[in-house]
């Protein structure tokens, strides 16, 4: 375990116009906190801790800047927090739930730790959310951070070399670009994991955020919260947010699959109309007071929305307030959840010689 991290605060100037750089350096070697910022306010900051984003700054209609994204305002925050959130994270080596932590690969089963009651979930005990990723920043614009995953590490195949870079651009956008490469087929599956309140970090729930997310099928679960394989229309259902929905509009009817998820969190299969590899619209969020818009345009085949419903009120965050229940949503992009053991689904396994590229946009805007 790390010692006792205390943060100071090292200036690193750029030679950037628009984007500068801050740089916290923990007295345990290299975790360091990068700012970038734009020409319209926007402040964005990570930390090479898991990759975490923890700062997101954003005007509203009227100027007024917040932090939209939940998080800690420090390193230890992360690293000691109850519930295991996974504020702001990148989450790997499989994002998401293995089915009772074991998959078969080329004829080797691979165990895995059981980190979420049957299941392994967002890539066991240590995932990619709980290591020190090496630094860099990528020209004036980006931050990027590479780590390399040991072969066997968490239980799974391969040395996997992974990097993600995240480029905040003048058009209010975080672009977010994951890349690997493995020198044994194994499962991957990256996802940004941070929590959105478009009122501003601890303003209460979510429930009145309008959401759309461009799918007609979900996964449904089993009681593990395991994909029954399913790809079920939306149609009909308390899923359904074709068009733009209160997110808590449908929340609490009566429907196996919401007392499942103790609410929504579920994968949504993307109703993509672009060839592999081009961004198409995931999501849009709209918060009607601040007027804050958010749209999600990924790569990916799917996305897991999950609107904290396991957030019990009992965690403070970087500005002391508590995030309530059901206080931040999650809009992970991904391929589905336990697909390694799912042969109707997307494929996971890369496979050495390949490059595994996704690609996720986080652009926000105002409504009026
Ligand atoms: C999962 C939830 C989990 C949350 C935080 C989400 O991706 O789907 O079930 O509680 O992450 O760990």
């Amino acid at each position: 375990m790390p010692r006792l991290l205390f943060l100071c605060t090292l200036l690193l100037t750029l030679n950037a116009s628009l984007v500068s750089a801050e740089v916290k350096v923990a007295d345990f070697d290299s975790i360091e906190l990068f700012t970038l910022t734009n020409s319209n306010g926007m402040v964005v900051k990570a930390t090479n801790y898991g990759a975490i984003i923890t700062t997101i700054e954003v005007p509203d209609r009227n100027g007024k800047i917040a932090d939209i994204t939940l998080g800690y305002d420090d390193v230890s925050g992360y690293m000691n927090a109850v519930d295991k959130p996974y504020f702001g994270a990148v989450v790997g080596r499989f994002g998401n739930r293995i089915a009772k932590g074991k998959f078969t690969l080329e004829g080797t089963e691979y165990t895995l730790a059981l980190n979420n009651g049957v299941n392994t979930l967002h890539g066991g005990n240590i995932g990619f959310d709980k290591v020190v990723w090496y630094a860099e920043m990528v020209g004036d614009k980006g931050v990027k951070f590479s780590y390399l995953a040991k072969d066997m590490e968490e239980g799974y195949p391969g040395n996997l070399s992974v990097s993600v870079k995240y480029t905040l651009t003048d058009d209010n956008e975080i672009v977010i670009d994951y890349h690997a490469t493995t020198d044994k087929a194994t499962p991957v599956n990256l996802t940004q994991h941070a929590y959105f309140n478009l009122k501003g970090e601890g303003e209460g729930t979510i429930l009145d955020h309008e959401l759309v997310i461009n799918a007609l099928r979900y996964t449904p679960v089993d009681a593990t919260l395991i994909p029954t394989g399913e790809l079920a229309p939306v149609d009909g259902t308390a899923f359904d947010f074709r068009e733009a929905k209160k997110i808590g509009r449908d929340i609490d009817q009566t429907d196996e699959q919401l007392k499942f998820g103790g609410g929504y969190d579920h994968n949504w299969v993307l109703n993509r109309k672009k060839e592999d590899g081009e961004l198409d619209l995931a999501a849009r969020v709209v918060e009607p007071t601040s007027g804050r818009v958010l749209e999600v345009l990924s790569t990916e085949p799917g996305v897991q929305f999950y609107c904290g419903n396991f957030l019990k009120g009992n965690l403070k965050g970087k500005s002391g307030k508590p995030y309530d229940y059901r206080g931040g949503f999650v809009l992970e992009t991904q391929h589905f959840p336990d697909s390694p053991n799912q042969p109707n689904f997307p494929n996971t396994i890369l496979q050495p010689g390949e490059t595994y590229d996704s690609k996720t946009v986080w652009k926000f805007s105002t409504d009026k």
